[in-house]
């Protein structure tokens, strides 16, 4: 059976959003099919009004703990906070409790993209923390790796986000930086190696 993929992200300015359609494309164009789901916003009005967040998009769906169980497979999109997850992601998380005493996501895989705001700012710190939520779950981790990938991600001539723990971005200190060319480029070369990789798996 062909692998159920879900792709999971929280994005507050649209970074993550934009890459998450590139890994979308990526997986589209290698054969397989995606849905893709938003993690709740957990901060009030008057925080998101104060930090000009034009708050979640109304076409995508809010993921639930029931939802992640009927997936075999995710891409999960991350913006940095403090080098690490936003707390919006990690109260999402928190709530797998039930799901982990269970064992409901063993044996599922996942890659992780990633949004920071400039250079240095986590990306690669982000996804090694990232892992530990999903490994305590007994989830199986694919990277992006280099094998597609190595000339896009040894090319120093612009500043670019992602490596081989998967496609990032950078948005700039002011949120104002969209994705660049290449960046979109890693994404959707992302969306395409995690599908090859996860449709030799077979899903009873
Ligand atoms: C509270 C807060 C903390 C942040 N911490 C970092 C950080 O540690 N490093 C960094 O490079 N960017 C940091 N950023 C910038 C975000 O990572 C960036 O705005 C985000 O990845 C953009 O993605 P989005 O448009 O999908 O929300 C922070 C932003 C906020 C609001």
């Amino acid at each position: 059976m062909a692998p159920k993929i879900a792709i999971v992200y929280y994005s507050m300015y649209g970074h993550i959003a934009q890459l998450a359609q590139a890994e979308k494309k990526g997986i589209e164009e290698a054969g397989g099919t995606v849905d893709l789901y938003q993690i709740a916003e957990t901060l009030p009005e008057e925080v998101l009004g104060k930090m000009h967040a034009p708050g979640p998009s109304k076409e995508v769906p809010l993921i639930t703990p029931e939802i992640l169980k009927t997936y075999d497979a995710f891409l999960f999109g991350i913006p940095t906070r403090f080098g690490t997850y936003s707390a919006q992601w990690k109260t999402f998380i928190d709530q797998l409790g039930q799901l982990w005493s269970t064992g409901s996501l063993h044996g599922k895989y996942f890659g992780v993209f990633i949004g920071t705001g400039t250079l240095g700012g986590g990306q690669e710190l982000t996804a090694i923390q990232a892992l530990s939520s999903w490994i305590h779950q007994g989830m199986i981790y694919v990277p992006l790796g280099y094998a597609t990938t190595f000339a896009t991600l040894a090319d120093l001539s612009e500043a670019r986000g992602g490596s081989p723990w998967g496609a990032g971005t950078f948005s700039g200190a002011d949120g104002s930086r969209q994705p660049s060319a290449k960046e979109i480029e890693l994404a959707t070369a992302q969306g395409k190696s995690f599908y090859q990789t996860v449709a030799k798996v077979n899903f009873a």
